[in-house]
């Protein structure tokens, strides 16, 4: 559901036959790949990525010229990687792309391997995406028939290879030390940086991996130019950002926004507002990794990485999850800390213990068995997690259990008082008297 005055990753979604080349050419497709291999230099290339101001969307918002740009100079190996992932709850707008404009991605993902001097491209998906693994194998077979992919590309020197691999089946694959070590063959397990994949990834060569929608946003940049990209979004924040929305909103979805937009405009315009009965109690606005915002401290932010920042939040993936006030918020963190403990990859013993004792403690105060105590001690297991662990998985799950605890607060206490309230335990917990998992 794109905007008319924004279409630049959207622009082709919903078009009929989109993801074949043929169709993909019609509209323009691999004209930026012609430019770029008939005019222009790698590092050109690298250079207009970077004065467009476009950063990573996979959730870190690292600016992209710039990781480009720590690939030693002159090293004989470089690889890159598309990050196809996609599993933070709550996000499900890579597979948009895949889905209606693989070209798009194939395309931008040739650029930027030209760009850092790759000649092997990865694209890593998610396991469980059997349609959409299909889909992208068939678009790569297409552009090796029409000389986009392997040797001597359109008639330059240039050569790349391009292989799809089926990810692993684990969030953790997504981090991109997991996933490189997926892709070598080994557990999809993070790595301790530095040395950054940039400088010693995968089989020890450089290697640069990037989001779908970061590199589907390439084609655009080289073909119409840093500035035309920059006509959208904000000074800090340039361009144009994916947004998925769940929840009882009147219209939930994909949507592609300027960034900077208000998210009142965004809400009361696009969405169409609450569904009937429903009201609006907080929303999750980066991917269920991010810290919570009221629905107070919604209304007055705009959808750019710096004012969500100053709102005490991320921008994250831009899975957006808005919850409506019937929704027990002890329960919704509940699900979210079983998410990260059964995601933990178990290397590192504050995230392999913190996330089940999380789980565990929420799970206490909903059954009925917490002690005030608990609300105290949740917080001492999240300071006992933030910032020391291999990769931010413990950080991902410690950001929004201490936003919820901060901000409904009372909910845990109510439990924790009044155990009366908790939700009966299940038959199957009373009869094996179990408490916590
Ligand atoms: C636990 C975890 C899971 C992640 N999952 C994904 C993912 O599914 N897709 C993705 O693009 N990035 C994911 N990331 C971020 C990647 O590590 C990496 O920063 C990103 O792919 C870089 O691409 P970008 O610079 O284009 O954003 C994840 C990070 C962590 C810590
Ligand atoms: S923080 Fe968690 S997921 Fe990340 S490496 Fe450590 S144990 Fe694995």
């Amino acid at each position: 559901m794109p905007r008319d005055d924004c279409r630049i990753l959207s622009a082709r979604f919903g078009r009929r036959d989109g993801h074949k080349l043929a169709v993909y050419e019609a509209d323009g497709g691999y004209r930026a790949l012609r430019k770029a291999l008939t005019s222009m230099t790698p590092v050109a290339v690298r250079d207009e990525v970077k004065a467009a101001g476009l950063r990573g969307r996979g959730g870190a918002g690292f600016p992209t010229g710039v990781k480009w740009g720590f690939v030693p100079a002159g090293a004989s190996t470089v690889y890159f990687m598309v990050n196809a992932d996609e599993s933070e709850p709550g996000t499900f707008k890579d597979r948009w792309i895949m889905d209606y404009d693989p070209h798009a991605m194939i395309e931008g993902a040739i650029l930027s391997s030209y760009a850092v001097g790759a000649r092997l491209c990865f694209i890593y998906i998610r396991g469980e995406f059997g349609w959409l693994i299909d889909r992208v194998q068939k678009a790569v077979d297409e552009a090796y028939a029409a000389g986009y992919l392997g040797r001597g590309i359109l008639g330059s020197a240039y050569e790349l290879e391009m292989l799809v691999h089926k990810g692993a089946g684990a969030y953790i694959c997504g981090e991109e030390t997991g996933l490189i070590n997926s892709v070598e063959g080994r557990k999809g397990q993070p790595s301790i940086k530095p040395p950054f994949p940039a400088v010693q990834g995968f089989l020890r060569q450089p290697t640069i991996v990037n989001n779908v929608e970061t590199v589907a946003a390439v084609p655009y940049i080289v073909r119409e130019g840093a500035a035309t990209y920059r006509r959208h979004g904000t000074e800090k924040s340039p361009g144009t950002k994916l947004w998925s929305v769940s929840g009882p909103v009147r219209r939930p979805g994909v949507y592609e926004l300027p960034l900077g937009l208000p998210f009142r405009e965004f809400f009361t315009q696009d969405l169409g507002g609450m569904a009937d009965g429903e009201e609006l109690k907080a929303v999750i606005v980066g991917g269920s990794s991010v810290p919570v915002l009221t629905a107070d401290e919604i209304m007055g932010v705009n959808l750019d990485y710096e004012s969500l920042a100053e709102a005490g939040t991320m921008l994250g993936s831009g899975g957006m999850i808005v919850v409506p006030s019937r929704c027990d918020m002890v329960e919704l963190i509940q699900v979210l800390m079983h998410f990260y403990w059964d995601e933990s990859c178990g290397q590192c013993t504050p995230c392999r213990e913190g996330t089940g004792w999380l789980h565990k403690i929420v799970k206490r105060l909903r059954t009925g068995a917490g002690a005030p105590s608990d609300v105290e001690l949740l917080e001492r297991v999240c300071d006992g997690m933030m910032g020391l662990t291999i990769c931010p998985l413990a950080d991902a799950a410690v950001m929004p259990m201490r936003s919820f605890l901060q901000k409904f607060r009372h909910e845990f206490v109510a439990l924790a008082h009044r155990p009366e309230i908790a939700q009966p335990r299940s038959r199957w917990a009373r009869q094996t008297n179990e408490v916590v998992r």
